[in-house]
C-alpha cells in the first residue's frame, strides 16, 4: 500500500512542476474554428454489458468511459470528413420514416476528434463550443462526459482545460449525437451541422456571451443613448487576478467613440461582473435601410498587457409596439412584411454554408420581407449577424416550452447571445403549445418572461398562440405583445376585448403551391400557382396579406413559409418529402406566391410579373387563367402585340385574364398616371437545346467555406430559358472546388442529393459549389444532358487568408494508461502471475511516469490494451518512450522482447499479429541502488509513425 502512494504522489509532483514551469502561456484569445478532422460513424455503438468486479470498478472512474465514448476506441476504420455536417440529407428516403422529418431516416452517429494541445499552452482556458447539435449530444473529452446538451438548436459551451494533456498525449473529443430525438414536426437533420470552435484564453477571462451591451434609448426628448456595459468575468487559474476591464466603443466608420475602464478582483475559480455604463450623444441609427453597427470592444488588462479581447456588434434603434397602430422602428411606422423559415436548403440538410444564408437572406431581401421568424428555434449565430447587416427585424424564438431549470438555460442561452443584435425585436418563449389557454400556460410564461427580462428587459416578450387567447386567464396575459398563429376570423374579436395589448401575427397563410405547376393534379401531388389552395387553419397569401395590411393594430404577418422546407408535406404525404408551403421552394426559386407578395410589400419602384409561363402547345385556343401583378395603378396586357385588356391594379386580389392561347409573346404593361412605368413579358419557347449554368456570385473565396448557388436551366435556340424543361443533368465539378448537393425544388424528387445529377424540375435545378481549403485555383463546373449542349462556366477563386483553425490531428498512437504495479521484490517475481479481478488493493496503480526509488531490485508492471484493427496483420510496434532498468516484455504469457541495459533508454518491439485485447506484463529489474521504472510512455502504433 505504501509503494502505490509514493508513486501515485511521484506522478503527480511531476505533472505539477512541469505545470508550472510551462506557465508562460500566449497572452490573449484564439477562437479556431474546430470543423475540419473529424471522424464519423453512422449507427450508435453500443457497449457490451459490463460484467465482473474489475470492469465494473473501472468503469465507475472519471477517463474511463467505455467504447466510442473512451480514449482508445479505434475509429480506424471511421469516415473522414468537416463540419458542418447534416448525415440525415446523406441518406435515401424511406417510405417508412417519418413525414414530418422528409421521410429521411435520422437514427444516432457518433464523431471522434483528436486535438493536440502544445505543452506551451499548459494554464490556458480551454472552451469547446458547438454552435449546435442535432438532436440530443453527449460529449466525452479523454474518457470524462464533459456535457449534455438537449436541445438541437442551443450551442454548448464545455470548459476543458481540467482534462486536458499537453504535448505529444493526444486528447480524444467523442460526441454521440442522438437524432432518434426529436424537437420538432419539420425535417431537423442529424449530427453536428452548425460550426464547432476552440477557444483558448488567459485563466481570466470574460466569460463566453459575457458581454452584455444592449442600447438603452434616451428616456426624455435631447438625452442621452446608454449602453449599460455589463462584462462578465471568469478565472479558472490558480490565483485570484486584479484586473482592469476597459470597454471601447468604435462608431460604424471604426472611429473610436469612448473608453471606460474599471478594476475588478477575480477569485481562483470564481466569477465577477463590472459594470461600465456608456452615455452615447447622437449615434447614428441603425434601420432596415441603414443598418448602422457600432462595435463593443471589452479588454481584460493585467499590468498593462491584454490579458483577453472580445468584440461584438449592437445597434441604436427604438422598437415599440402600439396597441393601436402596430410597430414602430426609430419612431417611424413599420408594417411587419415577414416570414416564418426553417434552417434546411436544398443539397445540404440544415448543413447550410453561411453564405448559402446570405444567400437566403438576400432573396428574401429582394421580395421586400423586412422581418423574419426564425421558427421555431434561434438560428446560426453567423445569421442573426447577417440579419444586422443586411437589414430585417426579427423573432427570436425558443424552441421548447419549460421553465424547468434545465430548459430555462436554453431559453437563458438564447437571450444571452442574441440581446446584442438590433435586429432582433421580440423574444418568443413558444410556439402552439396546447397549455396556451390555462393558467399551467400562464404560470408557465410568466416564468419564461421573467427569466427573459432579466437578462434583456428592452425587448418584449411573445408568444405564437393558434388559440386560447380569448379565455379568462391564458398566455396572453403574461406576454408583452400577443402573438397570433393563423386565427383570422378572431383578430377582431380579441383587438375589441383588449384594446391595450399589442398584437401581431405570429404566423399565418399556410398555402400551397409548386414552383412552376399551374395546374393542380392531386394524383400527383401537384398544387398549382394561383393561389387558390390553403390549410384548413390558414389563408391564401393574398388572403391572409389582405386581413394584415387592413388592420392598422395588427402589427404585421409572418408567412408560413418564406421557403420550402424538408418535412410536412401537407396536404400530401409520400412521396412528397418536402413542404409547399413556401413563397421559394427549396433552392429560393421564386414561385408565384413570390411576385404575389414582391408587389405588395415593395413600393419604392414599379414592378409587374406574368403567371403562368407561355408554353402550352396542344391548348391552342383553349383559355388560360393569366395572373398580372403590378403595384402600379393599371395595367395592360396584349397577345402577339393585341390589347387583350386594361384592368386597376388590384393590390390585395391581383389581376387575372382569361386568354385563349396562341403561341408567342404576352405581355404586361403597367401605368402610373398613364404613363407606362413597367413592362414585362412571358414567351414560348421553343424546344430545349443547350444547358446554362448562372454562378449566383462572380468569384468565391478559396477558404473552405464560401459556397455558391449556381442555377442550371436549359435554353432554346434563341438562349430563352425553357419553363418545363426536365432534362437530366450530370454535373462535373474539379478544381479548387467541389459539389456540396443540389437540388430542383420538386417535392416529389426523391434523388440523391449529393450525386452527380439531378433533373430539371419545371425548368430549374441548383447545383452548390464550395471552395477548397486554402485555395485560389478556379473551379469548373460542367453540366451535361443527353441531346442538349453542355455548359461550362469556370469560377474564379480568391485567396484569402485561412479562418484560423484547429490542426487536423492524426488518429493517436494508442496509449497503453493504465497500469497495475506489483508490491516491489527482491527476488524475481513471476511476470504471469495471477491477480484476481476483484483486487483493487495488492496491486497498485499508475501511468507513466512510474519510477520506483532505489529500494527494491525488482519491479512489476500490468496492462491491457486493444490494437487498432488496422495493426492485426502484424504491421505494429510497442513503442516504451524511456525505461529505466534492465526489462522483460511478455505479451498474453510470452516473452516477446528484453532490454539489456540499465540506463534510460527508448525501445520497441513488433507487435505479434492477431486481433483483440493482449495483457503486458513488464518486469524490470534495477540497476543496484538506483532508481527504475517506466518513465515514458507506452504506445501502439503503426511500424512506419511510431517514431
Ligand atoms: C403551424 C405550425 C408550423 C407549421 C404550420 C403548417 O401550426 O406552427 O410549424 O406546422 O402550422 O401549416
Amino acid at each position: 500500500m505504501m509503494t502505490m502512494n509514493w508513486r501515485r504522489l511521484c506522478g503527480a509532483l511531476v505533472l505539477l512542476v512541469a505545470g508550472v514551469s510551462a506557465h508562460a502561456a500566449t497572452p490573449g484569445r484564439e477562437k479556431l474554428s474546430l470543423d475540419r478532422g473529424w471522424l464519423f460513424h453512422l449507427g450508435d455503438i453500443v457497449q457490451p454489458p459490463i460484467k465482473g468486479h474489475g470492469e465494473s470498478y473501472g468503469n465507475a472512474k472519471a477517463g474511463n468511459a467505455a467504447g466510442a465514448a473512451g480514449t482508445e476506441f479505434d475509429d480506424s476504420d471511421w469516415r473522414h470528413l468537416d463540419l458542418p455536417h447534416d448525415w440525415a440529407v446523406e441518406g435515401p428516403f424511406d417510405p417508412s420514416a417519418n413525414v414530418s422529418q422528409g421521410y429521411r431516416p435520422r437514427g444516432i452517429g457518433w464523431y471522434r476528434r483528436y486535438l493536440r494541445v502544445d505543452a506551451a499552452d499548459r494554464g490556458r482556458h480551454f472552451e469547446l463550443q458547438f454552435d449546435a447539435i442535432a438532436t440530443h449530444a453527449t460529449v466525452w473529452v479523454n474518457g470524462n462526459v464533459v456535457n449534455r446538451n438537449w436541445s438541437g438548436y442551443n450551442a454548448s459551451y464545455i470548459d476543458i482545460t481540467p482534462y486536458l494533456r499537453y504535448g505529444d498525449a493526444m486528447n480524444t473529443i467523442a460526441i454521440r449525437a442522438d437524432a432518434e430525438a426529436m424537437e420538432g414536426w419539420w425535417y431537423e437533420g442529424a449530427g453536428m451541422y452548425r460550426h464547432a470552435w476552440l477557444v483558448k484564453r488567459d485563466p481570466v477571462h470574460v466569460a463566453t456571451d459575457g458581454v452584455h451591451a444592449t442600447p438603452v434609448p434616451p428616456s426624455g426628448k435631447g438625452g442621452q443613448w446608454t449602453i449599460p456595459v455589463e462584462v462578465t468575468l471568469n478565472n479558472s487559474g490558480k490565483q485570484a487576478g486584479g484586473v482592469t476591464v476597459e470597454v471601447t466603443l468604435f462608431d460604424p466608420a471604426g472611429k473610436q467613440v469612448l473608453r471606460r475602464s474599471a478594476t475588478a478582483r477575480v477569485a481562483a475559480l470564481g466569477a465577477s461582473t463590472v459594470q461600465l455604463p456608456l452615455a452615447v450623444d447622437a449615434p447614428a441609427l441603425w434601420s432596415l435601410e441603414k443598418t448602422n453597427l457600432y462595435r463593443v470592444t471589452t479588454r481584460v488588462l493585467q499590468d498593462g498587457k491584454a490579458l483577453d479581447e472580445v468584440s461584438l456588434h449592437t445597434g441604436f434603434r427604438t422598437i415599440r409596439f402600439d396597441a393601436a397602430q402596430g410597430f414602430f422602428l426609430n419612431g417611424v411606422h413599420v408594417k411587419l412584411q415577414g416570414v416564418c423559415i426553417h434552417q434546411d436548403h436544398a443539397g445540404v440538410g440544415v448543413a447550410v454554408p453561411d453564405s448559402v444564408w446570405e444567400y437566403r437572406l438576400r432573396r428574401l431581401k429582394e421580395l421586400g420581407v423586412n422581418a423574419i421568424r426564425f421558427s421555431h428555434n434561434a438560428p446560426a449565430a453567423e445569421v442573426l449577424d447577417l440579419v444586422d447587416r443586411m437589414g430585417f427585424v426579427v423573432m427570436d424564438e425558443n424552441r421548447n416550452f419549460n421553465p424547468s431549470p434545465d430548459y430555462l438555460k436554453q431559453l437563458e442561452w438564447m437571450v444571452k447571445r442574441d440581446r446584442h443584435h438590433p435586429g432582433v425585436i421580440l423574444w418568443s418563449v413558444f410556439n402552439e403549445e396546447p397549455e396556451q389557454a390555462t393558467e399551467v400556460g400562464y404560470e408557465m410564461v410568466r416564468r419564461m418572461s421573467a427569466a427573459v427580462k432579466a437578462l434583456d428587459d428592452t425587448r418584449p416578450v411573445t408568444a405564437a398562440m393558434n388559440g386560447g387567447f380569448l379565455t379568462e386567464l391564458n398566455v396572453s396575459h403574461a406576454v408583452d405583445v400577443v402573438g397570433s398563429n393563423y386565427q383570422v376570423p378572431d383578430y377582431d374579436r380579441y383587438h375589441k376585448a383588449n384594446p391595450d395589448k399589442p398584437f401581431t401575427s405570429s404566423e399565418d397563410t399556410s398555402a400551397y403551391m409548386t414552383r412552376g405547376e399551374f395546374k393542380t393534379v392531386r394524383e400527383k401531388n401537384l398544387i398549382a400557382s394561383y393561389d387558390d389552395d390553403a390549410a384548413e387553419w390558414g389563408n391564401t397569401h393574398r388572403d391572409a396579406w389582405q386581413a394584415i395590411a387592413t388592420r392598422p393594430y395588427v402589427a404585421g404577418g409572418f408567412v408560413w413559409t418564406g421557403f420550402d422546407y424538408r418535412g410536412e408535406p401537407t396536404p400530401n404525404e409520400w412521396p412528397s418529402v418536402s413542404s409547399v408551403f413556401g413563397i421559394m421552394d427549396l433552392n429560393g426559386f421564386p414561385k408565384n406566391a413570390y411576385y404575389i407578395h414582391q408587389v405588395q410589400w415593395i413600393k419604392d419602384r414599379p414592378l409587374i410579373h406574368i403567371a403562368p409561363h407561355w408554353n402550352w402547345s396542344g391548348s391552342e385556343g383553349k383559355e388560360i387563367r393569366v395572373m398580372v401583378m403590378a403595384n402600379v395603378e393599371r395595367v395592360q396586357l396584349l397577345l402577339n402585340g393585341r390589347l387583350l385588356g386594361e384592368q386597376k391594379v388590384d393590390q390585395y386580389r391581383m389581376n387575372n385574364f382569361n386568354v385563349a392561347y396562341a403561341p408567342g409573346k404576352l405581355e404586361a404593361i403597367g401605368y402610373n398616371g398613364g404613363k407606362e412605368v413597367a413592362r414585362t413579358a412571358v414567351e414560348t419557347t421553343g424546344a430545349a437545346v443547350a444547358l446554362e449554368l448562372v454562378p449566383d456570385r462572380a468569384q468565391l473565396a478559396g477558404d473552405g467555406r464560401d459556397a455558391m448557388p449556381i442555377t442550371v436551366r436549359a435554353l432554346d435556340a434563341q438562349g430563352r430559358a425553357v419553363p418545363l424543361a426536365d432534362a437530366q443533368v450530370t454535373f462535373a465539378v474539379t478544381g479548387g472546388g467541389r459539389s456540396i448537393g443540389h437540388g430542383n425544388g420538386d417535392p416529389n424528387s426523391h434523388e440523391d442529393e449529393k450525386g452527380a445529377t439531378r433533373r430539371l424540375f419545371n425548368g430549374l435545378a441548383q447545383l452548390i459549389v464550395q471552395s477548397r481549403y486554402d485555395s485560389a485555383e478556379a473551379i469548373s463546373v460542367t453540366a451535361t444532358a443527353a441531346g442538349l449542349a453542355p455548359a461550362r462556366i469556370d469560377i474564379p477563386v480568391r485567396a484569402v487568408p485561412a479562418q484560423p483553425y484547429v490542426e487536423s490531428a492524426e488518429a493517436p498512437l494508442t496509449l497503453v494508461r493504465s497500469w497495475r504495479i506489483a508490491p516491489d521484490s527482491a527476488q524475481r517475481p513471476d511476470p504471469n502471475q495471477q491477480l484476481a479481478s476483484f483486487d483493487m488493493n495488492t496491486w497498485g496503480w499508475g501511468s507513466p511516469p512510474m519510477i520506483a526509488p532505489a529500494a527494491a531490485k525488482y519491479h512489476l508492471y500490468r496492462a491491457s490494451f486493444t490494437p487498432r484493427k488496422n495493426l492485426a496483420d502484424g504491421s505494429g510496434v510497442i513503442r516504451f518512450a524511456s525505461v529505466r532498468g534492465k526489462a522483460e516484455v511478455w505479451l498474453n504469457g510470452q516473452l516477446i522482447g528484453r532490454k539489456e541495459n540499465y540506463s534510460p533508454a527508448a525501445f520497441e518491439l513488433a507487435l505479434p499479429a492477431g486481433a483483440g485485447t493482449r495483457e503486458i506484463n513488464v518486469l524490470i529489474e534495477a540497476e543496484a541502488g538506483q532508481a527504475s521504472g517506466i518513465e515514458g510512455h507506452v504506445s501502439i502504433a503503426p511500424r512506419l509513425l511510431a517514431k
